[in-house]
């Protein structure tokens, strides 16, 4: 499963990047709003530090101002990826704009029937929302499993971008389940790391070595 960072934190991206954890990122109207940046230069400054796919996320709700909006999100860089809405008018636009040769990553994705009808436009990446579906007693994980099953039913070649994760089950749950992609706040892929066990081995294993005197270094 590839993993993707859902911020517009350059910082925090840089310091994921470095480790080899940031194979795309993704953004949206309300990361852009938290960076405090000015869409157009956060994007660019990104796709200068991930080679993979980074989601740029048009706000017109009409299909020929997508498409336009879409056209200028793309010429920032080559690894841009347009995310446009799963509504009608956004399937429109994910087609002409797939056409195009960009990626498009058509997100808001709560239905397997959404999902098939982003993948008959040609979609790139389709996001479904695991925490939102959640959010309203729904289960976000089992569209997940529901979109894989369609998809390899059919050979649907649009890759399933598990979104709205917000806790490391979820990241291991879309794994076990086959998501293409996770995308996750830096905060979520970082406390992947962390075990009860293992801080309590490595508290046990502290106390030993003080008590040998020796040094490594
Ligand atoms: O990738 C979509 C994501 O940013 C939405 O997450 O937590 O706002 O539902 P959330």
């Amino acid at each position: 499963m590839k993993f993707f960072v859902d911020t517009a934190d350059v910082e925090a991206i840089a310091e994921l990047n470095e480790l080899g954890m940031v194979d795309g990122v993704t953004t949206n109207p309300s990361l852009i709003l938290k960076s405090g940046r000015d869409i157009l230069e956060v994007t660019r400054e990104i796709c200068g530090i991930v080679s993979g796919p980074v989601s740029a996320e048009v706000v017109a709700l009409k299909a020929d101002d997508m498409i336009a909006e879409g056209r200028k999100l793309a010429k920032i860089a080559d690894n841009i990826a347009v995310k446009v809405p799963l509504t009608w008018d956004g399937l429109k636009a994910c087609k002409v704009l797939t056409g195009e040769g960009n990626m498009v990553n058509v997100t808001l994705c709560f239905s397997v029937n959404q999902a098939l009808l982003a993948a008959k436009a040609g979609a790139t990446f389709v996001s479904p929302f695991i925490g939102r579906l959640d959010d309203i007693n729904a289960d976000g994980m089992e569209l997940i499993a529901d979109i894989r099953r369609i998809y390899d039913n059919y050979g649907f070649e649009t890759r399933i971008l598990a979104a709205s994760i917000r806790s490391v089950n979820h990241m291991s749950q879309a794994a076990l389940i086959g998501a293409d992609v996770a995308t996750a706040p830096p905060k979520v892929i970082k406390a992947m790391a962390n075990h009860p066990l293992t801080d309590k081995g490595l508290d046990g294993f502290l106390k030993d070595w003080a008590k040998t005197g020796q040094k490594i270094l």
